[in-house]
């Protein structure tokens, strides 16, 4: 199966596939090809390049579908490293209640929050989970995602723990989205353990990760490590539990203050360190040279009202940041990437050559897939999208609220 995009206008992010991320200076670089074609062979981009180069190559019998993309934009997928998409019930009740004063914290204290999540999974069958995280794949697909990486966390319990991880193996199999699936036992302490934190910890390590990796049910661990949630220490023991069975971290870092999450997802490698509301001088410094991805998450600074991270900062400092959704029904009922973009623009005064990078190939280090997504690259998937009419690629972030797509390409595939 062949796919040949014709007359693209913009074709956006061709760039080395040896290029995994880019930092500092370089995220302002975005290369692009004006006036391009673009061919995928089973799933695959095989080549691209000039239209006048294309009409001088005899194209093979076996080409099935020619798109002309005259006056459009092909960019690759968005990759979302950071989402919660297998939840049962909506939080809309909690999202009242902050409008009429309560705080996040205040709402989790109250047994709210994650909690009340992990109750509600109780509810909720394995068929019922799948069918709704189905939907919500199509819905971030037409919206520009390709790949995404999903967490467990709102089950708290072995039982509902091993049913979410059950549900993303079998969205990995049947979604045409590159998935990768992480661990999020450590995502509060349920209501039971507040009197022993130690017990819950010993379950996630003795009960939890010893199932999950023997049925090869993750990819990463994550932890909550943050105020009123997991500690540094505790954080620690959960993450050398984790790197035993070969899971590397990717945390939830300094989201509610200064606590110290930065520094433990540096100490062991963790592939990101996601959200970042509160960065100082020293997590901005301790985070340079190393291979671990500053991730934010603007949706959740947005819905939750929380500090805008200092992006400006850390990339003028020589960090690469990645951006993701967070898509989870409690801090950010969202997983439109292409909002996310935008907010990088509006909020963190990042330029839209910053934005893409920080939603395509950084996103894509940060879950991963660089060496398959994130960049439009010969023998990387034929995952990206065409927009609509359109002048040029800054109009998606301009148009924040719009969705300038109009089609979608997943694995060689028209969607
Ligand atoms: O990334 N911060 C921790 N966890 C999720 C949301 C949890 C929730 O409120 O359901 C997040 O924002
Ligand atoms: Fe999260």
């Amino acid at each position: 199966m062949r796919i040949v995009l014709e007359n693209i206008k913009e074709l956006v992010q061709i760039e080395d596939c040896s290029i995994r991320y880019k930092a500092g200076a370089q995220m302002k670089s975005l290369p692009i090809l004006h006036n391009a074609y673009l061919v995928m062979r089973d799933g695959i981009i095989e080549g691209f390049g000039e239209m006048d180069d294309l009409r001088s190559e005899k194209l093979d019998n076996d080409v099935l579908v020619e798109l002309d993309c005259s006056n459009r934009i092909v960019m690759p997928s968005y990759c979302d490293s950071h989402t919660h998409l297998v939840f049962g019930a909506t939080r809309e009740s909690e999202f009242v209640d902050r409008i009429n004063g309560l705080s996040y914290e205040q709402i989790a204290e109250r047994g709210g929050g994650i909690l009340n999540s992990a109750l509600k999974m109780e509810d909720y069958s394995e068929e019922e989970l799948f069918d709704d995280a189905m939907r919500r794949l199509h819905e971030i697909a037409m919206q520009g995602t390709g790949a995404v990486e999903i967490k467990s966390g709102y089950g708290l319990s072995t039982e509902s723990e091993l049913k979410i991880l059950r549900v993303i193996r079998r969205l990995k199999k049947e979604s045409p989205m590159v998935i990768k699936a992480t661990f999020l036992g450590a995502h509060a302490i349920p209501r039971k353990y507040w009197d022993d934190r130690s017990k819950y910890i010993e379950k996630v390590i003795h009960e939890m990760l010893p199932i999950i990796a023997s049925e090869d049910l993750a990819d990463y661990i994550d932890v909550f490590c943050d105020q009123g949630f997991f500690t540094p220490f505790e954080t620690e023991q959960i993450l050398m539990a984790g790197l035993k069975y070969g899971l590397r971290p990717k945390i939830h870092a300094n989201e509610l203050g200064l606590t110290g999450g930065v520094q433990v997802g540096v100490k062991y490698n963790a592939l990101s360190v996601d959200h970042l509301e509160h960065m100082g001088a020293e997590e901005i410094a301790i985070l340079k040279g190393t291979e671990t991805m500053p991730t934010v998450l603007p949706g959740a600074a947005f819905f939750l009202n929380l500090p805008y991270s200092p992006v400006r900062n850390m990339i003028d400092a020589g960090l690469p940041v990645a951006l993701a959704s967070d898509y989870n029904p409690g801090s950010s009922p969202s997983g439109n990437m292409n909002f996310m973009m935008a907010m990088g623009c509006l909020k963190y005064n990042m330029t839209p050559e910053e934005a893409i990078n920080a939603t395509t190939i950084n996103s894509a280090y940060a879950m991963g897939v660089e060496g398959m997504c994130g960049s439009i690259c010969r023998g990387k998937m034929g995952n990206l999208f065409i927009t609509k009419e359109l002048p040029g690629y800054t109009n998606i972030p301009y148009h924040y609220a719009s969705n300038l797509i109009e089609t979608v390409i997943l694995d060689g595939e028209i969607i």
